[in-house]
């Protein structure tokens, strides 16, 4: 746990430190293994980019890394973004997590206390100090689309301008726009993105055996994973309702609550963790049978441009139209 003095005021800023301090990791976690070898791509791109809408493990997955990359002596700073963000915070933040990170309590000082105007000079100096350094640091950002504008726009500038010792994991939802295509085509930022992060069937079943024994025959446990569709929160929740039974079978159990209740308990989070554009999206694009980005601009009259697939369908961009239907119809009954 970092320590007030961090801050330079043992009182103040007591917010910025609980941003800088890094989540646990959840119990049961399921390495993937094509994801633990990514954070060795680091090595050669500057930034690493993870986009997929909530409960995909995104924040699981960068405090593994974390982990990861401490044990080879790499020091890695942490920071969870947050909607009052602003430019000047966010380099304070970001000042603070170098800190708690490296232990150099002095570091960033002028850039903690800019007071100009001009957002990104502040970036500039922060930036300065890091490459003086010369000490290798991998700075982590999650839920960075929670950033304010101004502040996308100063992320966006750190990570064009970031010296040759520092290294950036990002993660937000998929319609965060990000603007780094060009540094993506060069081979400068490594995308990971909710087709990697799905769990596959075997990983399904590591998470099942790990929370419910021989309570839970891999037949069952091959049918939450369709039901689930590899989501790991969607199946993490499907696992908590079909062992809620205690120590009665879970297999019978689970069996009977598979169609009826778990389902409605899915879709019920599912709506929980969607922002309101998102749930309207759903809502209007439930008649839908095939989602196209014309047709998602007629029927949602959102004036946003829906480009790509992913860019469609904003938050649960993996849900398959019959789920969405369902989502629609429970929204709908839920208003
Ligand atoms: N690798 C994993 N193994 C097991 N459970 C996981 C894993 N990743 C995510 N989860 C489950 O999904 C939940 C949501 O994960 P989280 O990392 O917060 O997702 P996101 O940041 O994408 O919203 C976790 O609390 C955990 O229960
Ligand atoms: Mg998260």
């Amino acid at each position: 746990m970092a320590s007030p003095s961090i801050t330079g005021r043992p009182d103040a800023y007591q917010d910025l430190l609980l941003k800088v301090t890094p989540p646990r990791l959840p119990r049961n976690l399921v390495p993937r293994k094509r994801l633990t070898t990514t954070a060795h791509a680091l090595g050669d791109a500057s930034v690493l980019l993870v986009q997929a809408p909530a409960g995909f493990g995104k924040t699981s997955l960068l405090a593994q890394w974390r982990k990861e990359i401490q044990s080879t002596g790499v020091a890695v700073a942490w920071l969870s973004a947050h909607t009052r963000d602003d430019p000047h915070r966010l380099v304070q933040a970001l000042t603070l997590a170098v800190r708690v990170a490296s232990g150099k309590a002095a570091f960033g000082q002028a850039a903690f206390e800019f007071d100009g105007d001009d957002r990104l000079e502040n970036v500039t100096v922060f930036l300065a100090e890091l490459a003086q350094s010369a000490q290798e640091l991998v700075l982590i950002v999650d839920e960075a689309d929670k950033l304010p504008e101004a502040s996308r726009e100063a992320l966006n500038y750190l990570l064009r301008q970031a010296p040759q010792n520092l290294h950036t994991v990002i993660a937000a939802r998929p319609d965060w726009r990000t603007d780094l295509d060009d540094l993506v085509t060069y081979g400068q930022c490594v995308v990971v993105d909710q087709r990697l992060l799905r769990f596959d069937i075997d990983e399904t079943l590591q998470l099942v055996q790990a929370r419910a024994g021989a309570r839970i025959d891999r037949g069952i446990g091959a049918r939450l994973h369709v039901l689930t569709e590899g989501w790991p929160l969607g199946l993490q929740l499907a696992l908590s309702i079909v062992l809620r039974g205690g120590d009665a079978s879970a297999g019978v159990s689970g069996m009977a609550v598979l169609g009826g209740e778990l389902q409605g308990q899915l879709v019920t989070l599912l709506l929980a963790n969607l922002a309101d554009d998102d749930r309207n999206f759903l809502v209007r694009t439930a008649i839908l049978d095939h989602l196209h980005p014309d047709l998602c601009r007629v029927v949602t009259a959102d004036p946003r441009r829906f480009g790509s697939p992913g860019a469609a369908e904003p938050g649960h961009a993996g849900v398959c139209q019959r789920r969405r239907r369902r989502v629609a119809a429970h929204a709908c009954r839920g208003a």
